[in-house]
């Protein structure tokens, strides 16, 4: 407790409220729509058989994008390749991974490095969110595992392969949540051991992480045609949060999804990240949809960024 009051202390000073008000107004905003098709070229998704990813799928293919999907439902991969090949007629692929499973996440993470094709646009979509503190299979905390692990992971494990393309671009589907944690990360206790647990603090906190090494990768990127960014794909009505006890999923059904927009709004977001060429070379941002927010203080610290780096590779199995 201690140490969270003294991080806020240290950030507090280095925030902007305009920022802060800006995030709220493009809230309200609709995201520019890209005009311009995406060709023979290939998207992966992660997490598609759902809510935001589903639609940003259908939307790539619509405008003619290859699609490999990794997902961790064999049935509704299969019918979601079935839709998209009988709806838009492009290739649709996908291959299974239950991506809170450090040995799944790895062998998806190699097979996308091995592939041949160029990987074109990578999206970082899965995610949950859950209100009880929950250990994946390798004792990790399951939404640091599923919002922020697996997505290290597999970019560590493609990056040799993305340096070697012409281009490429990794988005990651991150979340205004991020500003939860206003007190940072705390790196000794990212499994939430000696803290209360809540489920919009491990949120915010897996969030954040994945915000804090998207500055690592991108200076890592700098000279080569990749680009990671990130972006809050808004408040829309998904499946998330259905792992939740009844009062939440009450509470998710009457309030949040009366108040929440459609993921077909997402959807168009992640396109124009994805697609359009008035982004060509923009790299370590945040969007709000398809808006450019500052970071807030504590996703900008550096030290903290590195830090993490370094545990999130062994955490990863990756050292
Ligand atoms: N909805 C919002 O308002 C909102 C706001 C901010 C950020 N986000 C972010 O948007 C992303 C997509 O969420 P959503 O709202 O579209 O939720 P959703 O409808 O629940 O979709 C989540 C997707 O992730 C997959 N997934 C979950 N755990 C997985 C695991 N262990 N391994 C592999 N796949 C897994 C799900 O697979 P199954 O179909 O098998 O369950 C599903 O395809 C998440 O990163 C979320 O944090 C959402």
């Amino acid at each position: 407790m201690k140490e969270e009051r003294n991080s806020v202390r240290k950030y507090w000073g280095q925030y902007e409220w305009s920022n802060v008000r800006t995030m709220i107004k493009n809230s309200m905003v609709d995201p520019e729509i890209c005009p311009e098709a995406f060709g023979d070229r290939l998207v992966v998704i992660t997490g598609a058989t759902s809510g935001i990813g589903y639609h940003t799928a259908r939307k790539y293919a619509s405008q003619g994008a290859r699609l490999l999907t990794i997902n961790r439902n064999e049935e509704k991969s299969g019918a979601l390749c079935e839709e998209i090949k009988r709806d838009f007629g492009v290739a649709c692929d996908y291959r299974i991974a239950d991506l809170s499973r450090l040995t799944e996440v790895h062998s998806v993470g190699n097979a996308l490095a091995e592939m041949e094709a160029p990987i074109d646009v990578l999206i970082h979509n899965a995610g949950l969110y859950l209100s009880k503190r929950t250990l994946t299979v390798d004792g990790i905390e399951m939404i640091f595992a599923v919002n922020y692990l697996a997505s290290f992971v597999i970019n560590a494990l493609v990056m040799e392969k993305l340096q070697a393309q012409t281009a490429a671009r990794i988005i990651l589907v991150g979340s205004e949540g991020y500003r939860f944690a206003v007190w940072g990360l705390r790196l000794n206790d990212l499994n939430w051991e000696q803290r209360r647990y809540t489920g919009l603090r491990a949120y915010g906190a897996s969030k954040m992480a994945q915000l804090l090494t998207m500055l690592v990768f991108h200076d890592a990127f700098r000279g080569s045609g990749v680009t990671i960014n990130a972006m809050h794909p808004g408040m829309v009505r998904t499946n998330t949060g259905r792992d939740n006890g009844l009062i939440y999923r009450w509470y998710k059904r009457t309030i949040i999804d009366r108040l929440s927009k459609s993921p077909e709004v997402s959807a168009e977001a992640l396109y124009y990240l994805g697609a359009s060429t008035t982004l060509d070379g923009v790299s370590g941002k945040f969007f709000n949809l398809t808006r450019q927010e500052e970071l807030a203080p504590p996703a900008r610290d550096w030290e903290v960024a590195e830090a993490l780096w370094e545990l999130s590779l062994k955490m990863g199995g990756l050292k």
